[in-house]
Parts: structure tokens; C-alpha cells; sequence
């Protein structure tokens, strides 16, 4: 059944009215219009949806409204700040760690979690924590790369 529920997506609060076990990526795209979040298999296991709910990497296709509510979220709209691109999405440009894309927002988003816990991660701990993130596009070592020159990037900016 449908209920009014307030969420905040990228620092700004949103009313939205859905039943509480809608699932975030739905909300976030079709009621909020945010469509840089992705639909891949819906069912969790190839990271498109990546967001982070609470400053972690979730996978909104299996999370429900909800569970969300009361906690920050963060989707690829509100990585860029005062007109600035975030250096993981800078770097993967600079890096071409991209084909057709359908997949980079879930890796940007995913990689953002792992560079707020680890600011310098191995390039180990890069492909272990990015293992979830499926790109069939193979793009895999330019975005390992990008992720590299961001986590120095932000090194540097400190
Ligand atoms: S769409 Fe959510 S993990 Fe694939
Ligand atoms: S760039 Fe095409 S799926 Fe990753």
C-alpha cells in the first residue's frame, strides 16, 4: 500500500508516496527521474544500481524504499560539486575506462564507497572490493587504472 515517505538523495529531501516495498531503484528513476542510476539484472548481482545508502555501496535494484529511509543516499548526480566533476569521474574520462557506459555509473559508485573507507587501496584490494561489478564491455583494467588516479588525485587535493 502506498504511503508518503521522505528520503534524502544527494543532500536534498524528497517526498515521495510509494508502497515501502518498492524497490530503491525504482523511486530513484521513475519517481525522482534520476537515471544515471542504472537497471542491469535486477536481482544484485551486477552492480549497475550502485548507490550509496548511508556512505556504503548498495545495490538499490534489491534494497526497498523502505530500508532506505533515514539514511543518506548518494547516486552518480550528486558526485559533482559546484560544477566540478568528482575525481573518479574525471579520471575515468581522462582514463576512457568507458565503452558503452551502461555499467560505469554502479563502478563509479562502487569505487566511491571503497575510496571513503581506504583512500589508498592496493591495486588488490581495487579488483577485490570492484569484483561485484560487472562490465561486459571488459573494461576492467582502464577502470582499475582510473580508480588508481583518483584515490592519488584526492591524496593530493588534501
Ligand atoms: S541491477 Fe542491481 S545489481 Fe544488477
Ligand atoms: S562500459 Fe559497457 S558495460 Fe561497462
Amino acid at each position: 500500500m502506498k504511503s508518503s515517505t521522505e528520503l534524502e538523495i544527494n543532500s536534498v529531501k524528497h517526498k515521495v508516496e510509494a508502497d515501502p516495498s518498492t524497490s530503491l531503484l525504482e523511486v530513484i528513476r521513475q519517481e525522482l527521474g534520476l537515471t544515471g542510476t542504472k537497471y542491469g539484472c535486477g536481482e544484485g548481482q551486477c552492480g549497475a544500481c550502485t548507490v550509496l545508502l548511508g556512505g556504503q555501496p548498495t545495490r538499490s535494484c534489491i534494497t526497498t524504499l523502505g530500508e532506505a529511509v533515514g539514511l543518506p543516499i548518494t547516486t552518480i548526480e550528486g558526485l559533482e560539486k559546484n560544477g566540478r566533476l568528482h575525481p573518479l569521474q574525471q579520471a575515468f574520462l581522462d582514463k576512457a575506462a568507458l565503452q558503452c557506459g551502461y555499467c560505469v555509473s554502479g563502478m563509479i559508485m562502487s569505487a566511491a564507497g571503497l575510496l571513503a573507507s581506504n583512500p589508498t587501496p592496493s591495486e588488490a584490494q581495487i579488483v577485490e572490493h570492484m569484483s561485484g561489478n560487472i562490465c561486459r564491455c571488459g573494461g576492467y583494467p582502464r577502470m582499475v587504472a582510473a580508480i588508481k588516479e583518483a584515490a592519488e588525485a584526492m591524496e593530493g587535493q588534501k
